[in-house]
């Protein structure tokens, strides 16, 4: 019953760290309570989300433009139950596949919740392990908000939106964040009425301005509607209605509105609840996150936490990273996540994906930069694929020419975007990536297009 490490959640951010410290040469075991591994996002997060999207997506596609393209008759219908048993079956491969690479590299799985009773030491349920080292990877939940009733029936959060017991008719969101917009665009596609009601005056806040602006006019012209500047006061719900009251931020005038299903997207908080931490003496920030140092160590020895129970996004990649890290750390090597280079994507249609600085970070930091653009409407491809909506924003020093950051809105932007993370890892200027041949045609050539935009200009705009 003793380990080198064991890790608490196996969760994107436990596993990992799992698997590489197992690779690595230690003795390890994972404890995670659920039923099944991956935490919130193999389970009830980014995996489920994605299988949704990805469906309701398809649909998109035959109901805009097979028809333009010459397939005639594809409309199709939706069996809402079996599209949610493609989703458990995409939820199952991969929690299963976790399964798996726990055994393949001698990983031991400990079911049950665990608490931290002592330094070098971790309890679940009757049996106390003797720990080496302990990271916590305990990952998040849903923040609730005063005044909303969640029941995960009627006003849910991801968790409740990606079980629901039918399509709602009239869905109110609260807030215009990356869940908000990704489960809305679901619902939207499969002809609910979405609402979407955002404190802020614009939508995904922290994003470009630009982009927040053009996704807001494309989801608009997919049939969502936005109500801005509105902060949510309650959500009460009867067994099959919800009734929504926000304020007006502009005048203070209240306002209801009705819906089948309201969704909260308010944000997450660290999840680490039964963990003990404040027995044991763990320092906190003030946003309730366990502190951490830039080793990932807590305030007690031993003990290391990662992912989204620590600051930073709350990204599985993110904790993926810091996951790989922390083991290399444990194992005597140097690890280390390169935080000005994390990207982040909103898995929507178009996709929306950024990295490093935008232009509002770097106005407030006085820094000099030059902006390249390009359209889709200006890439073959795109246009071939109804996907000509959107551009590639590529940011640069003024002065010397490198990459600070990027952010994109059209097709397989969470894709597209990588290139431009490998070219500012390795410190490229604009010029290196317009001087990479790209393959033609394809939407990389829009990214493309932005570095020529940095200097000489683009070619097809
Ligand atoms: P979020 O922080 O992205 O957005 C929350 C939104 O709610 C904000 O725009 C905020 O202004 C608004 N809001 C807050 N209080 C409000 C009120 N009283 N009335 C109206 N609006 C209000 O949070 P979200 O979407 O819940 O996501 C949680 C976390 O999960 C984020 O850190 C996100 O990055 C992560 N996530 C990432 C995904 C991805 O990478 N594709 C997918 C899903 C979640």
């Amino acid at each position: 019953m003793s380990y080198d490490l064991i890790v608490i959640g196996a969760g994107p951010g436990g596993y990992v760290c799992a698997i590489r410290a197992a690779q690595l040469g230690l003795k390890v075991a994972c404890v995670e309570g659920r039923e099944t591994l991956g935490g919130t996002c193999l389970n009830v997060g980014c995996i489920p989300s994605k299988a949704l999207l990805h469906a309701t997506h398809q649909l998109h596609e035959a109901e805009h433009h097979f028809e333009a393209m010459g397939l005639m008759g594809c409309k199709p219908k939706v069996d809402w139950a079996k599209m949610l048993g493609y989703k458990a079956d995409v939820i199952g491969q991969n929690t299963k596949g976790i399964e798996f690479l726990f055994k393949k590299n001698k990983v031991d799985w400990i079911k049950g919740w665990a608490s931290i009773p002592a330094p070098g030491k971790v309890q679940v349920g009757d049996t106390t392990y003797e720990a080496g080292k302990i990271v916590i990877a305990s990952g998040s939940e849903s923040s609730p908000l005063d005044g909303v009733e969640v029941d995960e029936k009627v006003i849910v959060t991801s968790t409740g939106a990606l079980e629901l017991g039918k399509i709602p008719k009239k869905l109110v969101v609260i807030g215009a964040g990356v869940i908000g917009l990704e489960m809305g665009s679901v619902f939207a596609r499969l002809g609910a009425e979405v609402t979407v009601v955002e404190y802020l005056d614009r939508i995904i806040p922290g994003n470009d301005g630009e982009v927040a602006k053009t996704f807001q006019r494309l989801l608009a012209k997919q049939g969502m509607s936005f109500i801005l500047g509105a902060a949510v006061q309650s959500a009460s719900a009867t067994k099959t209605k919800a009734k929504v009251t926000y304020k007006s931020r502009k005048d203070d005038s209240a306002h209801v509105l009705e819906a089948d299903c309201v969704l909260l997207a308010t944000g997450r908080r660290p999840f680490v609840d039964g963990l003990g931490l404040d027995a044991l003496g763990v320092g906190m920030t003030k946003r309730g996150q366990i502190a951490t140092d830039a080793q990932y160590k807590t305030s007690v020895d031993g003990v290391y936490a990662i992912g989204d129970a620590i600051e930073g996004p709350m990204l599985a990649h993110k904790a993926e990273d810091e996951g790989m890290a922390v083991a290399e750390i444990l194992a005597g090597q140097a690890g280390h996540v390169n935080y000005g280079v994390i990207p982040g994507v909103i898995y929507t249609w178009p996709e929306v994906a950024s990295v490093g600085e935008t232009e509002e970070s770097l106005k407030e930091a006085g820094r000099a930069y030059k902006v390249g653009k390009f359209s889709f409407m200006g890439n073959g491809r795109a246009k071939a694929n109804f996907a000509g909506d959107g551009f590639v924003k590529i940011l640069a020093d003024k002065a010397t020419d490198r990459i600070l950051g990027a952010h994109i809105i059209g097709p397989y932007a969470g894709d597209l975007i990588h290139e431009i993370c490998v070219a500012m890892e390795f410190g490229a200027a604009a010029e290196d990536l317009a001087r990479t041949c790209h393959a033609h045609p394809t939407y990389s050539e829009a990214v493309r297009e932005a570095a020529l935009a940095c200097g000489d200009g683009a070619i097809h705009a």
